[in-house]
């Protein structure tokens, strides 16, 4: 089956979740751009929600869905957050960022009561890892936060290569401004460890392992959608 097909499948089901008058965290990436375009058939049906973008794009997309926005400096909690992911464990941990919008993402998904994730089952993994971890740094001193980073992730017991985002020739520039760093570890045994450690570089602005936010998977595949949550969820 098309993953297109399958994404949409995926976004289709976390829209059963919606509930009007709810205040929402609107995702980034492909899958999360199918969830944005049915919610925007739903509100122009008469749906009373109001949302907060995770990126620039998203905002752009939400707004030609005539979808009321707002930010967190005007609310203080969401009640969900839907998003995509670049890879999903069992335990229900993340790595996201491969769009660069993890910053708003993570801030994003913390403020909200619940997170459900839509995917494709090519994301769902034994460990984490396979996919390069995005570090979002900022560009002041980058060789010396990357050296910083190389030594964290040596004390974590990992190693790869970790190299600048680039677009068109020039570093990948966030919506926050920063840069980021793509770090191919291959296998995360231990993200939390990692986590830690990466939070404690200061040129590290925010990194994509996101840890005990998701409280539900929604994963489509050929063979029709799997619900996962998080068992303290
Ligand atoms: C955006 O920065 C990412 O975190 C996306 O959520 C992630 O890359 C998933 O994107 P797709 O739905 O396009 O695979």
């Amino acid at each position: 089956m098309d993953p297109e097909v399958q994404k949409r499948h995926a976004a289709a089901r976390a829209l059963e979740f919606v509930q009007p008058g709810m205040k929402l965290g609107l995702g980034t990436g492909s899958t999360a751009r199918h969830f944005v375009e049915l919610l925007g058939e739903r509100v122009r049906a008469g749906l009373d929600v109001v949302g907060v973008p995770t990126s620039e794009a998203t905002r752009r997309q939400a707004e030609a869905n005539a979808i009321s926005l707002t930010t967190l400096d005007e609310l203080d909690r969401l009640d969900l957050t839907v998003d995509g992911a670049d890879e999903v464990g069992p335990d229900l941990s993340l790595i996201k960022g491969g769009g660069g919008a993890l910053l708003r993402e993570k801030i994003v998904a913390a403020a909200s009561s619940r997170m459900i994730v839509i995917a494709d089952e090519s994301k769902w993994v034994p460990a984490l890892g396979r996919f390069p971890l995005p570090i979002e740094v900022v560009p002041f001193a980058l060789k010396a936060t990357h050296k910083a980073i190389e030594t964290a992730v040596a004390q974590a017991g990992l190693s790869g290569p970790i190299k600048l985002r680039l677009k068109d020739g020039h570093a990948f520039v966030t919506d926050g401004g920063h840069w980021i760093l793509d770090a191919s570890l291959e296998r995360i045994p231990d993200p939390k460890s990692l986590a830690e450690r990466l939070v404690a570089i200061p040129g590290v602005v925010e990194h994509g392992l996101f840890i005990g936010l998701a409280q539900i998977v929604i994963l489509a595949g050929p063979n029709g959608i799997r619900v996962v949550e998080r068992p303290s969820a």
